[in-house]
């Protein structure tokens, strides 16, 4: 495992599981009574809509009663088969800001199985549970940075057919600005497959990177200057009071795109970032991300469930830190992956998932933050299914496959927003 800046921790949060709030009444005399106002209603409105809605990434309009009730011996093959909503973190692992949005909870699928068996009532939409929306966006944007005009991708990197990876430099200023909270402004959701963004030295920016950017592939993901990480179905990250990400004045921006060829020809994007800020004179927390990572594996061609993982024990004299979130990312073989703290024998897990989803990277971001102290150690692991079990397998028949940048090529990082205790 690699680490950028020496690291220490202090661990007080312990894992526990949260229960989503639900209406307790789906658990108790699930009958020919269950209607679909509420008892359905309160799943997909709170687990559903964000991507199943006329703008969202998934089909299908959930927003509409009658349309679920179309699609409902679908929508429960696929809750069933664990593959809907897409897979999350584990909450058994660890809470998560959001999570009762992310993972339904386990009374839900009896509950549409007999709503089903009973005939699909829809009832009276006055008897609806209200869900508040999950909000996608930032509450108060202080600073908007967006491309200049919008962007063609030209997807003309013959070895990662279908994919281009943009940079585009965004300046925020001459001025050190402190970022409390952060989302993407992502203008073209049919093409943006996500957004990394990274802050260099204005003196680093390419000669002639101009408002179309630079081909940047090689930008290295877990190069230094990371500072957030986002796919479709996130939720803006949020720090608590105190903490921000800062960026001096005499850093700029650089947002990475990745963009698949999955809009109509001749597509075009403008997206940006939208940033609150805090002023730096109440900053306490420096948070900077760490690109915790294993770069040392080669996944056999045609294994189902190779797991490797690397660890990074914490010298005991190390005066602690503390996390805030934390971005498991692994390419299209990514099955599974492991982030825990090891102290005095005990494992404390920070994020987990046997059904790791390439297409519904999150950022998890913890309630209260988790304090890592000197003598602990830090441990990830990832699983991958490099055979042709796996749809998502690029090179058929598989081939052996180690870290790269490209998407034919894996990765296994934890990327952890963390501050240093002073
Ligand atoms: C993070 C976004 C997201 C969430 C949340 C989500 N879906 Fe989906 N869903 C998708 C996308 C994208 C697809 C299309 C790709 C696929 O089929 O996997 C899809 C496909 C589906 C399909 C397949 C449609 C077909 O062609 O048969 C069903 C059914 C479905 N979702 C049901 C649900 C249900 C039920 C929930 C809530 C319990 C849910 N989804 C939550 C994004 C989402």
């Amino acid at each position: 495992m690699r680490i950028l800046a020496p690291v220490l921790l202090v661990l007080t949060a312990t894992a526990t599981a949260c229960k989503p709030a639900v209406d307790d009444s789906a658990d108790d005399d699930i009958t020919a009574d269950v209607v679909y106002y509420p008892d359905v209603q309160q799943y997909v409105d709170s687990q559903c809509v964000r991507c199943h809605n006329p703008d969202g990434v998934g089909p299908f309009d959930f927003t509409d009663a009658e349309t679920f009730a179309t699609f409902a011996e679908r929508a429960l093959a696929r809750v069933e088969a664990g593959t809907m909503p897409p897979g999350v973190s584990d909450p058994e692992c660890h809470e998560y800001v959001g999570q009762e949005h992310m993972s339904l909870p386990p009374e839900a699928e009896g509950v549409i199985r007999d709503w089903i068996a009973a005939g699909k009532v829809i009832g009276n939409p006055d008897d609806a549970v209200a869900i508040a929306p999950v909000v996608a966006e930032l509450e108060e944007v202080d600073l908007e940075v967006r491309l200049e005009q919008p962007y063609v991708p030209t997807y003309s990197d013959e070895r990662d057919d279908g994919n281009e990876y943009r940079c585009f430099y965004l300046d925020p200023g001459d001025e050190d600005i402190y970022i409390r909270a952060l989302h993407p402004i992502v203008d073209n959701p049919a093409m943006v497959h996500h957004v990394v963004l990274f802050t260099i030295p204005e003196r680093d920016v390419p000669e002639g990177a101009g408002p179309d950017g630079v081909d940047c592939l090689s930008m290295s993901a877990g190069e230094d200057g990371m500072i957030a990480a986002w796919a479709p179905g996130m939720l803006p990250v949020e720090l608590p009071d105190g903490a921000a990400i800062t960026v001096p004045g005499n850093q700029t921006l650089v947002m990475q795109m990745h963009y698949y060829d999955a809009a109509p020809p001749g597509s075009s994007d403008q997206s940006g970032y939208a940033f609150d800020l805090v002023d730096g004179s109440t900053v306490t927390e420096d948070v900077v991300m760490l690109p915790l990572g294993d770069f040392n594996f080669r996944i056999p061609a045609g294994d189902e469930a190779y797991t490797h993982g690397a660890s990074l024990p914490l010298p005991a004299l190390f005066g602690g830190a503390k996390f805030y979130a934390t971005f498991p990312h692994m390419h299209v073989l990514g099955t599974g992956y492991k982030f825990w703290i090891e102290r005095d024998g005990e494992e404390h897990c920070l994020a987990e998932s046997e059904r790791y989803n390439f297409d519904n990277q999150l950022t998890y971001v913890f309630p209260d933050p988790v304090e890592v102290k000197g003598g602990d150690t830090l441990h990830l692991t990832c699983t991958w299914n490099n055979s042709t079990s796996n749809p998502h397998l690029i090179h058929d028949p598989p081939v052996e496959v180690r870290y790269g940048e490209r998407t034919d090529e894996e990765m296994c990082y934890a990327f952890t927003l963390a501050s240093f205790n002073r």
